[in-house]
């Protein structure tokens, strides 16, 4: 089969969103929740990415960790919910968050392709290796990449240099995926080939850089790279 992307000699990963589905946690608790676990994701979400692009700015860098469980906090004040029970029940599903189904298979058919395969996330180390255990790819991953080596979260620049030094390839023989539209933007625009997995049919963010393909999930990625 004809590449789309040709000369790419890894495939490296968004973690939360992409590979693993950040709306598990609340999915799993919906009998404690009821109608409220959809709307209690969606504020944690939100949250937590807003307080990573603060702390940032801030220069105030604490792990993802902690982040998701300040995100946790708010989106359960918004709602009115006080139970420190449901809270460590959330937290503890979301060191173990599911993967979406088709990941293992994806990258079991890109590593049998030759290709080096990574995860780049602004999750903390302790949360990518459970993620990855609990998904039981870690025959099919190389290596993770966690925001918490350099102190500074997604997208500034330097986190996606950690991919091209970590693996030693150049970001134009990168190909990275993320469903998140402001990270895809954000890795464009630093130089990698982008694969946009528009898992939850947004537009595109109005912010710099451009992704060359779009796809809904990762079953369309190992075609896109002749595999
Ligand atoms: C990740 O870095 C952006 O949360 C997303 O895995």
């Amino acid at each position: 089969m004809a590449a789309t992307i040709e000369d790419i000699d890894a495939c490296v990963f968004d973690a939360y969103g992409t590979l693993f589905d950040v709306n598990a946690a609340a999915a799993h608790c919906r009998d404690a929740l009821g109608d409220k676990a959809d709307e209690l994701s969606a504020l944690w979400r939100n949250r937590q990415l807003q307080y990573t692009w603060l702390r940032s700015l801030m220069q105030e860098y604490v792990e993802f960790w902690q982040v998701t469980g300040d995100g946790l906090d708010y989106a359960l004040a918004v709602l009115g919910i006080k139970d420190d029970a449901l809270r460590q029940r959330l937290m503890d599903i979301y060191m173990r968050l599911d993967a979406y189904p088709e990941v293992k298979d994806m990258l079991t058919t890109l590593k049998a392709g030759g290709l080096k395969t990574a995860i780049l996330s602004n999750g903390s180390p302790k949360m990518l290796s459970s993620a990855v255990k609990n998904a039981g790819i870690d025959d099919v991953l190389d290596i993770s990449f966690s925001v918490d080596a350099i102190g500074i979260y997604k997208p500034h620049p330097s986190v996606y240099q950690m991919a091209v030094d970590g693996l030693g390839v150049e970001a134009g023989r990168i190909c990275f995926m993320s469903s998140n539209a402001w990270d895809a933007a954000a890795a464009a625009n630093f130089g990698f080939r982008v694969v946009w997995v528009n898992r939850f049919g947004q537009p595109q963010e109005r912010i710099p850089g451009d992704h060359e393909q779009e796809i809904k999930t990762l079953v369309a990625l190992p075609p896109l790279l002749g595999l």
